[in-house]
């Protein structure tokens, strides 16, 4: 089945390469009577993922379909992660195989294939280093500053020009866009869709590539945001995520909107009132920045979701002072109180790392206990990873991996318990899910309530995209099951 595409296009046109390279792709139509065909595949985080919608939108207007499956495409993209480095492993695993399709075609007279890398890891001197040297069936690698840029290197790598290298140390986008993006979108899903509103990160976790990666923060006008927000909606869209690495540093001071994030975020609730936008959710959220402003916003706009995710890397104030994550575990505590004090029935998701330098057995003591008390419905582990130029990868006290393994499963053992419970307090209810799609795994539906909780339901698919309410009738520790009501 043809895998359908929902587009958002800008008003303005997209730039001069975009038709140039149609013109190349409808000649390929003309001769061989079928179309080129893409994949993009993303490694890591939303912001990659929505920065591939991206992609796959330039892709379309330059004539380009998506492939079924990777094997069939003609144009493969690789958005790089390098957060960890087993992002890194899995991305020169990849490699390796399309270098063999790559001369497999050329062997069979078959048309070739083009490779291209982008995303995070593009920013990185040593990997691209690497990729030169030892991957040179790669054609095309940019970076995360000029993804508008893809359409041009694209047309230069199609008129013959070799190995093609462009990576900008910072954005060089318009005041107001950042990123200056080509802003048509391939949508992965009519019915919700992402809206950036910040890029970079200015915290310089001790352990974090993304400020050296992704750059200083920087802000989208109000403007710019509202009127993303209002062409989704023109769109039918029905649900909507705010992105950016820390969203509670948000701060336009343009065009007379001298707006921080909650009042952001009550602008865009304003703004979707009456339209098919019903849902409103963001990500993510500093502790350090969380004010009560936020919770009030959270608190009072109907359509804000009753979910924050909110990071909380350790429960050791020691190791959170390692990490520069400038808060401590009771501060945190006390926020999480704030916030269920004001949204009783929130549901609290977050992210830890296990086994970052000088972690003792204590401070994993204390991340478990914390962990208990805040009873989180859903939690990212990750073992800590040692990224060279970051502050933590000259850390003392690196922790032994079979040490930090052992802890990374006594963390789920304590995690998961409570996931479970907190699914079979829903055990009952009645709930209203956005469906998203039909699960490959048992064939049911699949749809999102409110506060983030997966519900698998029986329906018929004709139900995805739509509104539905549905009584929970059981659950495991990830998802719970529903009969529609
Ligand atoms: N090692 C392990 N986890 C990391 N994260 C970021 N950097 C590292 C690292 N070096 C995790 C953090 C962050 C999430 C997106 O990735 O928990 O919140
Ligand atoms: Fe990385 Fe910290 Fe910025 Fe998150 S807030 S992107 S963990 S530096």
């Amino acid at each position: 089945m043809e895998k359908e595409n929902f587009l958002t296009q800008r008003a303005q046109g997209p730039d001069a390469a975009v038709p140039a390279v149609a013109r190349l792709n409808g000649e390929y139509y003309d001769k061989t009577g079928s179309k080129r065909r893409f994949s993009v595949q993303t490694f890591g985080c939303q912001m990659n993922a929505h920065d591939s919608e991206s992609l796959a939108g330039a892709l379309l207007a330059m004539g380009f379909e998506p492939a079924a499956d990777e094997k069939d495409a003609d144009l493969v993209i690789y958005n790089t992660c390098c957060v960890r480095e087993n992002a890194e492993n899995r991305l020169f695993g990849n490699l390796g195989i399309l270098k063999h399709e790559k001369e497999r075609r050329r062997l069979n007279g078959k048309p070739g294939l083009t490779v291209a890398l982008c995303g995070c890891m593009m920013q990185r001197d040593a990997a691209v280093e690497k990729i030169r040297r030892s991957y040179n069936h790669v054609d095309i690698i940019f970076g995360t500053f000029n993804l508008h840029r893809f359409p041009e290197l694209l047309l230069a790598h199609m008129q013959g020009g070799g190995q093609i290298i462009d990576i900008w140390r910072e954005s060089g986008g318009a005041p107001g866009e950042p990123e200056g993006r080509a802003d048509i979108k391939s949508r992965q899903f009519a019915h919700k869709a992402a809206v950036n509103i910040m890029y970079g990160c200015d915290n310089f976790c001790s352990y974090c590539v993304v400020p050296y990666v992704r750059g200083r923060e920087r802000s989208r006008t109000v403007r710019a945001v509202l009127d993303e927000v209002g062409l989704l909606a023109a769109d039918g869209v029905k649900e909507i995520m705010l992105l950016g690495q820390n969203v509670n540093s948000y701060r336009s001071g343009e065009n007379g909107e001298n707006a921080d994030f909650p009042r952001l975020l009550r602008l865009v609730d304003a703004a979707c009132e009456n339209t098919s936008i019903r849902r409103i959710r963001f990500m993510t959220s500093h502790p350090k920045d969380l004010s009560p402003d936020l919770i009030s916003a959270m608190r009072d706009c109907a359509r804000v979701c009753k979910h924050i995710h909110l990071p909380l890397q350790s429960g050791s104030t020691d190791i959170l002072r390692l990490m520069n994550r400038r808060y401590t575990k009771e501060s945190y505590l006390e926020l999480i109180n704030a916030i269920r004090a004001q949204i009783p029935d929130i549901a609290v998701t977050t992210d830890i790392i296990v086994g970052f330098p000088g972690e003792t057995e204590d401070d994993f003591n204390e991340t478990l206990d914390v962990a208990r008390e805040c009873r989180f419905s859903g939690a990212y582990t990750f073992l800590y990873s040692r990224r060279s130029g970051t502050p933590a990868a000259q850390m003392p006290d690196q922790v032994p991996p079979d040490i930090a393994r052992q802890r990374f499963e006594r963390l789920l053992k304590t995690l998961n318990p409570i996931l479970l419970e907190i699914n079979q307090g829903h055990i009952g209810e009645t709930v209203e899910l956005l469906v998203d799609e039909k699960s490959s795994q048992n064939g049911m539906l699949t749809g999102r309530a409110g506060w983030g909780g997966i519900v698998h339901f029986e329906g018929p698919e004709s139900l995805i995209g739509q509104f539905v309410n549905v009584k929970i009738t059981g659950c495991r520790t990830f998802y719970l099951f529903g009969m529609m009501i």
